[in-house]
Parts: C-alpha cells; structure tokens; sequence
C-alpha cells in the first residue's frame, strides 16, 4: 500500500511567463508506511522542490504538473487551499533543516505542540496538553512534564528538533516530510535523530521521505533511496542495492565522494542513542 505516490511530478518557479525554470523535471516515487525514503542529491537538485510541492508550499509563481496521490486516493495537485490546510499538519507533516525556524520563541514548547492539536483534532485545553507529554516523552525528550512549560531557546540544537518532530506528530500523520533534519546539527546529535525517524516510521507506521544532499545520512536509516540531479531521478531502489551495486556514474560520483558511506552501510543493530547533549 502506498502512503504517497509522485508520479511524473514537475516544477516550474519563477515570476512571470518569460523567467520560468522547470527545476523538477518528472520524478515518481513511492512512499510506504513504515519505511523511510531517502531523497538524495547535491545542493541545487530540486529536492526541497520536490517536498514543498507536496505540501503545496511553493514559491509565489510556482506550477506544479503530474499527479501526488494521498493515501491512494486523494490527489493534491490542483487542491484548493482550504483543502491543502487541513490536509497539512494533519495527514502530511513537515520538519525542516531549522528547528527554531519553526518554533516560536516566545510560546511555552507545550503550548505550541497543543495549537496544532487543538486546531485540528478538537481536543480540550487538558487532553490536549496530557498528549503533549506523551509526544515528547516518544520523541526522547528528557523529563517530558517539566519541558512543557519551558521555552525553545532553554532547550538544544537536538532537543528542539525533536520538539518539532513532536509538533510534527501531533495529529498522527500518514506521512512526514524531513527536509535535511540533521544538517544543522551537530554530527554527534545526528545519529540519535535518524535512529528517532527510524523507531517512528517502525512503531507508527509512518511514511518519512528524508531529503538530504548527505549519503551518509541515507546509509544510517534509508529503507529506499532515490538519486536526483538537476530535477531528474537518476537511480533509485534499496539502499543496499544503492550503495553497493550503483548503477549511474552521479550515485557513484556521489558514493566516492564520501569513503564512508559503504562501510557504514553493514546491517549492524541500531547504534545506542549516543547523544552527548541529552543527559537522561
Ligand atoms: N524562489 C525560487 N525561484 C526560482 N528558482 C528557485 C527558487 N528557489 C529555488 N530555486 C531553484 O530551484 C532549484 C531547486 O532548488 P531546491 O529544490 O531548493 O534544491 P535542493 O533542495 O535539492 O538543494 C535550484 O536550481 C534553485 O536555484
Ligand atoms: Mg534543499
């Protein structure tokens, strides 16, 4: 069953008639519950294209072409806006490369996880705070209860990403869009948040496409991974088959690019949440 399905996905950006550029360039692919799909690439390759046209986020100007099917069933190209806002947050959800771009700074960490809770699922004031500890007790986030009342600046780098992953999460999504969740983070806290996305596509069946210009990254959680270049997917399947038996001369480029990336790929155990920033 498929939770998301691109199929022959375009993108055209730019202000008028005369400047437009088709940066995605007619990509399909599958998203799974359950599994992670890593969308790799260099900077530049119409990754986070690709994700802001899912969650109908583009640019002023943006024009989106071929078809993005929820669930089997709901098609999003061409939704209307009302339609895309309770679709978004709701059934999609979306973490990005900078966790204090989407926190507020001056709103309790528990007050912001209840708002999209309440807005969405009409939960009372007490239900919906009694879930958000539960959300960041599953996000790892260290003496849930007391982090409620806290503000963003008082937690870091790492723990305020796995506060908006708890946002994120709030009203049990069907899919997670990360675009380059670690890539501000600290090496050190990387790990603990890939192996975080790992347990939650397991434990919640959720469908994560991880967008990252990082294969190391992939080779840490990706149960799939797709290859894109200028807007066009050059290779895609298992990560295995990816990283050992690449097929186009860019995923090899890619590979040679980064020594470690093979080694790391053995199915060894999920490494213990070393996490020098979170004492528990
Ligand atoms: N607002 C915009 N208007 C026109 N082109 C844009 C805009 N934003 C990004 N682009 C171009 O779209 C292409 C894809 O960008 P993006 O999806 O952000 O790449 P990636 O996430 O893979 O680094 C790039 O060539 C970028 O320069
Ligand atoms: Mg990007």
């Amino acid at each position: 069953m498929s939770a998301l399905s691109i199929n022959d996905l375009r993108v055209e950006l730019g202000k008028d008639a005369s400047h437009r550029t088709e940066v995605v360039k007619g990509i399909s692919l599958e998203l799974v519950p359950g599994r992670i799909h890593g969308l790799a690439g260099e900077s530049g390759s119409g990754k986070s294209m690709t994700a802001l046209a899912v969650l109908g986020l583009l640019p002023a100007g943006g024009i989106v072409r071929g078809s993005i099917t929820l669930g089997g069933e709901t098609e999003l190209v061409g939704l209307r806006p009302k339609a895309y806002r309770a679709i978004r947050g709701n059934r999609i959800a979306m973490v990005f490369q900078d966790p204090s771009a989407s926190l507020h700074p001056q709103i309790t960490v528990g007050a912001q996880i209840a708002d999209g809770m309440r807005a969405h699922l009409r939960l009372s004031r007490a239900a919906a705070r009694r879930r958000a500890a539960e959300l960041l007790a599953l996000v790892r986030v260290p003496d849930p209860d007391a982090a409620l009342t806290k503000y963003p600046h008082q937690f870091s780098g790492g723990q305020r990403q796995r506060i908006a992953i708890a946002i994120a999460l709030a009203c049990d999504p069907d899919v997670l869009l990360a675009d380059e969740p670690t890539t501000a983070l600290d090496v050190t806290v990387q790990a603990g948040i890939l192996h975080l996305l790992r347990d939650l596509a397991v434990e919640r069946d959720l469908a994560i496409l991880l967008v990252t210009h990082d294969l190391g990254v992939m080779s840490a959680v990706a149960d799939d991974v797709s290859v894109m270049r200028h807007g066009r997917i050059v290779e895609s399947g298992p990560r295995r088959r990816i990283f050992t038996d690449p097929q186009h001369p860019y995923t090899r480029e890619l590979l040679a690019a980064m020594p470690d990336a093979r080694e790391s790929l053995v199915d060894a155990p999920p490494a213990a949440a070393t996490d020098p920033e979170e004492p528990r």
